[in-house]
């Protein structure tokens, strides 16, 4: 984009007045930029084992663990509202982690389920899942860890068998989030050679070692059990990294790249929109959601207003899809408004 200075925009005045195209809502509609729209939001969902569970994240006020009965009604609120794709996430019970991530293969697991379940609500739902070994690992890291390291060619070779597994159980797009170093094409190339030949990849390409995860940390109980996972996500300080990471993932077959966190990383959206040619998603994640909730419950922001402002930001900054736990409120307020 070329904003074109003119060599004197003082003289320019009166000829030109920023106001004049601000006086009417009309006005401001007709000279709108960006739009939002629910077909743009991904909402991310946290399944759990048992019946009847709707069990609240006290880190992310609104935002709850559902067990696999209560799906339906979720995903076709959802769905009635406009969204068209939703994140699963999975809260695996303590016994059935270790080192290997055996339950993330198994057919029968939570995560399997569930995407059978929300296909068969809503087959027009697209289902993106998780793809990464933190939920299933004792130690909360997203890889095998040998030593007090995590070791990256063997975790790629679990994570395509997971994402196999959730490309056999009906997912529509998985998105590794692990940061591991040649996950896309070795997930790619499982994928083609069984056949699924259409199943996406949303790669998380820009993510970041940051802070901002823990409300889902706590929601999934995924904590790294010693150290941080400084060796494989990002140094919040670098940029030109995060270009590099996007451009490789999509050579290596990455359908969509995503920037995460988004509001402190809109620079990056930017960066890697400019630089590759698959959709951009950004994720809003747990700790921008939880800031904003709880500036809104000490009444010290309009939470609408907050909520729309900063998904609005990440239009502006080039993204093309939005992953936000705000989806259902959003698309709600969108379905409301009009030009008024
Ligand atoms: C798992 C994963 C994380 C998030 C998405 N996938 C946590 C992490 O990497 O520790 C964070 C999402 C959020 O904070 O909303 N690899």
């Amino acid at each position: 984009m070329s904003i074109r200075i003119l060599p004197n925009p003082l003289g320019a005045f009166p000829a030109v007045r920023g106001r004049r195209m601000r006086q009417s809502a009309s006005l401001r509609a007709m000279t709108t930029e960006h739009h939002l729209h629910p077909a743009m939001f991904v909402a991310p969902l946290f399944v759990v084992e048992g019946k009847e569970v709707r069990d609240p994240i006290p880190s992310m006020p609104g935002y709850y663990r559902f067990s696999t009965d209560l799906l339906k009604e979720e995903i076709t609120s959802l769905y009635a509202l406009g969204i068209r794709s939703v994140l699963l996430f999975v809260k695996v019970p303590e016994e059935l982690k270790d080192n290997q991530g055996k339950e993330a293969i198994n057919p029968e697991g939570l995560m399997q389920r569930s995407i059978r379940l929300v296909k068969e609500i809503q087959p027009e739902m697209c289902v993106m899942t998780d793809v990464a070994l933190d939920p299933y690992s004792v130690y909360g890291h997203d890889g095998v860890v040998e030593g007090g390291e995590i070791i990256n060619d063997e975790t790629v070779e679990i994570l395509s068998r997971m994402a196999l597994s959730h490309a056999q159980a009906g997912a529509d797009v998985v998105a590794p989030s692990d940061m591991m170093d040649g996950r896309i094409s070795a997930i790619r190339k499982t994928l083609e050679a069984e056949d699924f030949i259409h199943t996406g990849i949303m790669a998380y390409s820009a993510k970041y070692a940051s802070c901002f995860y823990g409300p889902f940390r706590d929601a999934l109980d995924s904590a790294p059990g010693f150290g941080d996972k400084k060796t494989y996500q990002m140094n919040p300080a670098n940029i030109r990294e995060a270009v590099r990471e996007a451009q490789l993932d999509e050579q290596e077959g990455a359908d969509i790249v995503m920037v995460k966190p988004g509001m402190p990383y809109l620079d990056v959206v930017r960066a890697v929109r400019e630089s590759v040619s698959v959709p951009v998603s950004v994720y809003q994640v747990s700790g921008e959601y939880a800031m904003i909730k709880a500036a809104a419950q000490s009444g010290w922001l309009n939470e609408e207003q907050a909520m729309m402002e900063s998904l609005l930001a990440f239009r502006r900054a080039g993204a093309d899809l939005i992953a936000t736990y705000f989806a259902r409120e959003a698309a709600a307020f969108l379905s409301q408004t009009d030009l008024s």
